[in-house]
């Protein structure tokens, strides 16, 4: 890869402008390191709802209309339905455009190949976002895990409960495309919200050798499945041991700004233990971060553990590698394909009854 980092501020255009564009602009906002040209949709509703945010730049309906518009586009924020990442994304690649793409990074391995052999072949940075390496609490844990603080790391686990009650609107449509992930086989709380916790596992302790998994379904009404109760166990190449349980309670009020979904992550070491107790919704109201050691419990009260947060500082750090290069991607392409790969065995041994998987085998 031969990149340049730019010498003024980055031309970047949105494609897909539904409701998580809401948290992904918290980058580019207020930020010299951008300067918005596009905003593409096919939603003239949306188009006109985000204009107000960047009055001095171009609309479109597709992607194609902007890079035959003439106008230059460095980089693309790429917000799109998950099943329009593989071709939207080479294409854009194809049109000379950098590309930020949201999590998940597409149903499968070709798709993937697709999407990097594009980069290749016309020198791009393909990155594949995910806010949650840019979440406060989460990096502290991290820290924590690494010094000698709780001990040598004995285990950890991970919680997710979702809810239908509480948090923000979400219009149906964003939900559709998701109910048409569910009929493919890849559900919103295993593959799509739960891409953020394999991502969390693989950044904590590295690469995986192992996966065991018993992924439920439950019918929440006419057509519409949800893939829960789940239970995803692994081991990493290290020896290191993570358990991920999934449920929902749907009638459970969260308290949240966002989606109703209530996390949890907790390392054991050999002399404590240091747990994150929230991320997207506000369920316990202690601080954000714990850690145990020694007989004593240490809170951390003034964190920025808003989740809106971590998607400022996950689109800052793209536009200041942008004119850098400086420092990791969190997350490029190809670490994006090892947390495809990770997902694709958990089906696959969910599949054959919860026997072991190799993420490297999956083909
Ligand atoms: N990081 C997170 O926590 C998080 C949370 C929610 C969603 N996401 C991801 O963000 C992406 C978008 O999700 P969403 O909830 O915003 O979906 P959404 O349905 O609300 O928005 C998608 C937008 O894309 C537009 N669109 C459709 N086809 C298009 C095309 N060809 N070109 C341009 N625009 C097109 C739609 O009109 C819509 O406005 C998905 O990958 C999703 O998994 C990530």
């Amino acid at each position: 890869m031969t990149f340049v980092p730019y010498d003024r501020p980055v031309r970047a255009a949105f494609i897909g402008l539904g409701r998580i564009y809401d948290l992904n602009v918290r980058g580019y906002v207020g930020n010299p390191d951008v300067e918005v040209v596009a905003l593409v949709d096919p939603s003239e509703e949306r188009r006109a709802q985000r204009r107000v945010d960047w009055p001095g730049a171009a609309t479109f309906a597709s992607a194609a209309d902007l890079a035959a518009s003439g106008i230059e586009v460095d980089a693309a924020e790429v917000l799109l339905p998950v099943v329009l990442h593989a071709d939207g994304v080479t294409d854009m690649l194809d049109f000379g455009w950098h590309v930020n793409l949201q999590k998940p990074m597409c149903n499968d391995l070709p798709e993937a190949q697709r999407m990097l052999d594009a980069a290749k072949a016309n020198d791009r940075i393909l990155r594949v976002m995910d806010n949650y390496l840019f979440y406060e609490p989460l990096h502290k844990l991290k820290a924590a895990a690494e010094s000698a603080e709780i001990g040598e790391v004995v285990g950890y686990h991970i919680k997710m409960v979702g809810s239908g009650n509480g948090g923000w609107d979400v219009p149906w449509s964003s939900f559709e495309w998701q109910m048409d992930q569910m009929k493919r086989g890849r559900g919103i709380n295993v593959f799509d919200d739960g891409w953020h916790k394999l991502t969390t596992a693989l950044w904590l302790f590295g690469p995986v050798r192992e996966v065991r998994a018993w992924i439920g379904n439950l019918a929440v009404g006419p057509g519409v499945d949800l893939d829960t109760p789940a239970t995803i166990v692994w081991e990493h190449d290290n020896g290191l041991r993570g358990v991920w349980d999934i449920t929902i309670a749907m009638d459970m009020h969260l308290r949240s700004d966002y989606y109703p979904n209530d996390e949890r992550w907790e390392i054991t070491g050999s002399k404590g233990f240091a747990r994150v107790n929230r991320c997207t919704a506000r369920a316990i109201q202690q601080p954000s971060l714990e850690i145990y050691a020694n007989g004593e419990m240490r809170g951390y009260h003034a964190l920025d553990d808003d989740w809106a947060s971590s998607f400022r500082d996950s689109g800052r750090h793209w536009l200041r590698w942008l004119r850098t290069g400086d420092g990791p991607l969190l997350w490029s392409g190809e670490e994006a394909v090892d947390v495809l790969r990770f997902a694709l065995a958990a089906y696959a041994s969910s599949a054959s009854g919860g026997i072991g998987v190799n993420p490297r085998h999956i083909t």
